[in-house]
């Protein structure tokens, strides 16, 4: 018998784009025709947002979820999961939006943000109209699975920011606290994408969770990396502005791995730059983070979650739609933006 088991296929970024392309492209028509107001601020700011683009990764996983199974499909099951993709990334967009009020950020998208431009009022009001709008689209579809479980998801993310803000400026917060953080402000809404895509896609209630439980691991994965790359890129390339997280005393894993490694003197130095939330610190918060191998840590840490989500999908047959989903669990912890 033959002990070695064969790697499981798995799909590159371009050959997934090149599998979605048709779907994505129907999608983003969609998004674009529902953001339409007689309000001209808010097509403003919200073609202004959506108009930079984004990686539609969240749509792109519900889709790629809901072909998994490919029951049931024809042009009633393809206008579904359309609207349902638009759903999820006018949720994601909303949540940009009061995020970087929240946050102070200045650039998102390779954009200066909508609060930069427009003030905090306009996006904080501009991302309740999409909230409300995706809403809107959510009922449209006549099914209480959907709303019970975009309603539950929308709320938890509401959580999960408020979670993050109370531990702002706490250098005490360690890496349970932070998990508990990111499952709401982050993984809940990958694991809403696969879970609804497998929902409407007929699976059955186990696949199903097999799904939601791929895209809840691969949502922490891609924060840990969200959060690393705060740390590790550049703007031009990460289209946001490094060191966002440190100047918002918003103590993330590759932080709390350093002052938990560091010796007292550095210790001590990382927890008054979190209670003071000292972007000047940047250098030296960079050096230690570095000689207390965090970023490796976080990569490991991600890999870890990567690698679950992708277990998950061992129990689903395979075809070129789960080998997407895997490649885009590996792509989550290697993106450079
Ligand atoms: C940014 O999400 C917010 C996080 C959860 C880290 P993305 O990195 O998916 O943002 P866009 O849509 O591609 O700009
Ligand atoms: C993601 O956290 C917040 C949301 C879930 C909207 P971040 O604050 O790290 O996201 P970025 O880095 O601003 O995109
Ligand atoms: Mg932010
Ligand atoms: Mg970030």
């Amino acid at each position: 018998m033959d002990s070695v088991q064969p790697l499981p296929a798995v799909l590159t970024l371009v050959e997934i784009q090149a599998l979605a392309e048709a779907d994505m492209a129907a999608v983003d028509a969609l998004i674009r025709r529902r953001l339409a107001s007689d309000v001209v601020l808010i097509n403003q700011v919200g073609e202004y947002i959506i108009g930079a683009g984004g990686k539609r990764l969240r749509p792109m996983l519900l889709l790629l979820a809901a072909r998994v199974h490919g029951s049931r499909a024809g042009a009633g099951f393809d206008a579904e999961i359309h609207q349902l993709a638009a759903v999820i990334e006018f949720i994601h967009t909303a949540t940009l939006l009061h995020d970087d009020v929240v946050d102070e950020s200045d650039l998102r998208r390779g954009r200066r943000t909508a609060n930069a431009v427009w003030g905090n009022a306009a996006s904080v009001l501009v991302g309740d109209f999409l909230y409300s709008r995706s809403f809107q689209l959510m009922v449209e579809l006549e099914r209480l699975p959907v709303m019970r479980i975009l309603a539950d998801t929308t709320n938890a993310i509401a959580e999960g920011e408020v979670l993050q803000l109370l531990h702002v400026r706490n250098a005490d917060t360690d890496e349970a606290a932070y998990l508990r953080v990111i499952e709401r402000k982050t993984a809940v809404l990958f694991a809403a994408a696969t879970e609804l895509g497998a929902l409407l896609g007929d699976a059955t209630a186990r696949d199903c969770r097999t799904l939601r439980a791929f895209g809840l691991n691969l949502g922490y994965a891609f924060q840990i990396a969200d959060d690393m790359l705060d740390y590790s890129s550049d703007a031009e390339t990460l289209g946001k502005n490094l060191g966002d997280d440190l100047a918002e005393g918003k103590a993330t894993l590759p932080l709390i791995h350093a002052i938990a490694r560091s010796d007292a003197r550095t210790s001590a130095r990382l927890r008054a730059a979190v209670e003071q939330g000292d972007a000047n610190a940047l250098p030296e918060v960079l050096a230690a983070i570095r000689s207390a191998g965090s970023l490796d840590y976080s990569a490991r840490r991600a890999a870890e979650y990567a690698a679950t989500a992708e277990r998950a999908l061992d129990g689903l047959a395979d075809n070129d739609y789960v080998r997407a989903l895997r490649g885009l669990a590996r792509y989550s912890v290697n993106r450079v933006n």
